[in-house]
């Protein structure tokens, strides 16, 4: 396996979430396929939950583990090819990867989107020109446009707190002082259309997600009717794909509260986190026994424990 930047690149899904219920269940077991292999995660944006548990996931088995900040703690990279580099930057990702790649047997690699210029964002130049120039397998920690290892841990979330065969999942909106990018609602979208699930997107008018992820998804401006009969709602800003970068954070009355989570059939309460209390979600729902935030955070663990595993070539 290549890279694993989206759910393109798992071959069977209900096979991989058997395998990480099996990981959850016995994490050490697996340590024969780890031993004596070097993961590398680099970051060019903050992290808590992907860089913990994909370290920690990596740990259970049996790799070894290199961080690199690199807004720290590296050079300044390049992405652009034929440049003369006389100005602030002092590493080319051509030589960055590929010394990578002495070093490690999986990199995995972090980098947001600008939020400034969509087409560029969209064609995912910075991990596109990564896995190009890395001579082993990459993961993506979160890229412009996708967070897929966060959309498995939430699959896996879902599955284990469903109560029917198909439940009725929400995507919601909700605002935030900041441009957010639209890697997670995009990611989570494409992950439920492979799923089980009947999936809905709410959101104000103007925060369609681009048509590539949005297609076939039925959507609602109002938040009430969507939130209706609702078993999972998940709850995420995104800036705007359309008036790129738009924030929204004027429209406060979507906001998760208590009362609009009476609308649904007691629904599970989901968030990727960070979250940002009584702005997108009330403290009485993420308090309360409805929220499944943590659980879902916890399954971050298993399933980047899953696709390391895969990625070690794993068969079973
Ligand atoms: N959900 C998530 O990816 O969290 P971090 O940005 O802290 O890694």
């Amino acid at each position: 396996m290549k890279k694993f930047t989206s759910v393109q690149d798992v071959p069977d899904l209900p096979d991989w979430l058997a395998l990480a219920r099996k990981v959850k269940a016995q994490p050490f077991d697996f340590q024969k396929y780890g031993k004596n292999k070097t993961l590398g995660l680099v970051f060019l944006n903050p992290s808590l939950r992907t860089r913990l548990s994909t370290q920690k996931a990596a740990q259970n088995l049996g790799m070894q583990v290199m961080v690199m900040n690199m807004q720290q703690d590296g050079w300044a990279i390049e992405m652009e090819d034929g440049t003369v580099m006389d100005g602030g930057t002092q590493e080319h990702i051509r030589e960055a990867a590929g010394v990578l790649s002495q070093y490690c047997d999986i990199i995995g690699l972090r980098t947001f989107p600008g939020l400034k210029n969509r087409e560029e964002d969209y064609a995912e130049k910075v991990l596109t020109k990564f896995i190009q120039n890395a001579t082993v397998p990459v993961l993506s920690l979160e890229s412009a446009t996708r967070h897929p290892l966060q959309s498995f841990a939430d699959l896996l979330t879902i599955e284990e707190f469903k109560g029917k065969p198909r439940p009725k999942v929400v995507l919601t909106w909700a605002p935030h002082p900041r441009a957010l990018p639209q890697a997670v609602p995009n990611s989570f979208v494409e992950w439920m259309k492979n799923a089980e699930v009947d999936l809905s997107i709410t959101h104000p008018e103007g925060w369609e997600l681009a048509p590539e992820f949005g297609e076939g998804v039925p959507v609602h401006h109002n938040q009430d009717a969507a939130l209706e009969g609702a078993d999972f709602v998940y709850v995420k800003n995104w800036s705007a794909y359309q008036d790129y970068g738009r924030t929204g954070q004027e429209l406060r009355s979507w906001m998760i509260t208590p009362e609009k989570m009476q609308l649904t059939n007691q629904a599970k309460l989901m968030h990727c986190l960070p979250v940002r209390r009584n702005v997108v979600v009330a403290d009485a729902v993420l308090d309360s026994p409805q929220s499944i935030v943590l659980q879902q955070a916890s399954n971050r663990t298993y399933t980047a424990q899953t696709v390391l595993l895969k990625m070690l070539g794993y068969a079973g």
